[in-house]
C-alpha cells in the first residue's frame, strides 16, 4: 500500500496501456489521475476499468489488498494538465507512439513539473535520448516499457537517457515493485530495448524457416507454444543453458561449436512480404480470421490464459 502521505501518478493518455497502468497503481494503493486531451476519452475509460475492476473482482483476479470500490475510488479523471501534475511523484505517459506528439508532451510537463516528480515514457521502443532531449528536468527521466497485457504479464523494461539520475531509475525500480510489476534496469539504451531486440531476433528465424520451406507457419508456432515457451515462462535462456548442462561453464564447453555452426548459417534480415507473407497470412487465418471479432476473442483466450499463468507462477515461486 502507498502511504498515505506519498504523492499521486497522473497516467498521461487514457487508452489500453493509461487504463492497464491506472489498474496497477490503484492496486498499489495509489491515488491515480487520469489525463487525455477530451473529457468524453476519460470518461469511457473510467467506465472501462470500473468494468474491470469488477470483473477482476469476481474471477479472483483483483491484485492488491483494496476492493474493487475502494480501488476505484483512487481514480479520477482531469482535462486539465497542469492541474492533474500538480503535486504527483510519478507520471506515466501513454500517448500515442509517435515521436514528435511524445516531445510536445514531455516539453509541456517540462514546464509545469519541479524537480522532484518522476516523468516516465511507456513507449515501446522510442529511445530516450530523442524523447527527452534538451529537457530541463531530464534528470527525472525514464522510459518505462510494459508489456500487453500490463495486469498479467509483470515485466517493466526501465530505460535511461544518458542524463537521468540514478536515483530517477532506483524510485521507478522501486515504484514497480511496489505496484507488483517485475522492472528490469536497461543499464544503456539502445534501438528496440531488450524485449523487442529478443523478439525480432526470434520472428527473424522463425520467417526465414519458413521462408526456406523447412517448416510450415503452424508448426513453427508449436515449437515455441509447446516447446521453448513452456520453460521460457519460468526461466530465461541463460538459466536454461545453466540447467541444460552441469552450469553455463559446462554449457559452453559442451555446445558452443554447435551453437556458433548453426548462427553462422542464419540468413540476412527477411522483407517479410510477397509469398512468405501470404503463406503465413493463410495458416494464421485458417486459424484465426482476421476480422475483428476473431482476433477479439483469441485474444480474450490469450489473456485469460496468461492470468492463469500469471497465478500459476506466483504458486510457483522458489521457495
Ligand atoms: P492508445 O491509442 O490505446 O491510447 C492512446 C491515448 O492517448 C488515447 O486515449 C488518446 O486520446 C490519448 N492521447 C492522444 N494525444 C494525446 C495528448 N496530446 N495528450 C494526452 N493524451 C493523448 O495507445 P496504447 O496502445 O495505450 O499505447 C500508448 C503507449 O504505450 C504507446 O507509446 C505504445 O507504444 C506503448 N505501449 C503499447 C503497448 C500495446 O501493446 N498497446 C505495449 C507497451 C507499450
Amino acid at each position: 500500500m502507498a502511504s498515505p502521505a506519498a504523492g499521486g501518478v497522473v497516467i498521461v493518455g487514457s487508452g489500453l496501456i493509461g487504463r492497464s497502468w491506472a489498474l496497477l497503481f490503484a492496486s498499489g494503493g495509489f491515488k491515480v489521475k487520469l489525463y487525455d486531451i477530451e473529457q468524453q476519452q476519460i470518461t469511457n475509460a473510467l467506465e472501462i476499468i470500473r468494468k474491470e475492476l469488477k470483473s477482476l473482482e469476481q474471477s479472483g483476479s483483483l491484485k492488491g489488498s483494496l476492493s474493487a470500490e475502494q480501488q476505484l475510488a483512487l481514480i479520477s479523471g482531469c482535462v486539465n494538465l497542469a492541474e492533474a501534475v500538480e503535486g504527483a511523484m510519478h507520471i506515466q505517459e501513454c500517448a500515442p507512439e509517435n515521436l514528435e506528439l511524445k516531445k510536445k508532451i514531455f516539453a509541456q510537463l517540462d514546464r509545469l513539473v519541479d524537480d522532484r516528480v518522476v516523468l516516465s515514457s511507456s513507449s515501446s521502443c522510442l529511445l530516450p535520448s530523442k524523447l527527452f532531449a534538451g529537457l530541463a528536468h531530464v534528470k527525472q527521466c525514464i522510459v518505462a516499457h510494459p508489456v500487453n497485457p500490463p495486469y498479467y504479464v509483470p515485466l517493466v523494461e526501465l530505460v535511461p537517457h544518458p542524463e537521468t539520475a540514478a536515483a530517477t531509475m532506483d524510485r521507478t525500480y522501486a515504484l514497480m515493485r511496489k505496484i507488483g510489476q517485475t522492472p528490469v534496469r536497461v543499464l544503456k539504451e539502445v534501438d528496440g530495448f531488450v524485449l523487442n531486440r529478443l523478439q525480432y531476433a526470434v520472428i527473424g528465424e522463425a520467417w526465414r524457416l519458413v521462408e526456406e520451406g523447412i517448416v510450415s507457419p503452424n508448426d513453427l508456432d508449436l515449437v515455441m507454444s509447446d516447446g521453448l515457451g513452456m520453460r521460457y515462462a519460468f526461466i530465461g535462456p541463460l538459466e536454461t543453458m545453466h540447467l541444460n548442462a552441469e552450469g553455463i561453464v559446462s554449457y559452453c564447453d559442451r555446445y558452443s561449436d554447435g551453437m556458433k555452426r548453426v548462427l553462422k548459417t542464419f540468413g540476412p534480415v527477411p522483407e517479410f512480404s510477397g509469398a512468405t507473407a501470404e503463406k503465413v497470412n493463410q495458416d494464421m487465418c485458417m486459424k484465426v480470421p482476421d476480422d475483428p471479432e476473431h482476433l477479439a476473442a483469441r485474444r480474450q483466450w490469450r489473456d485469460d490464459c496468461l492470468k492463469s499463468l500469471a497465478k500459476l507462477k506466483q504458486k510457483a515461486q522458489p521457495q
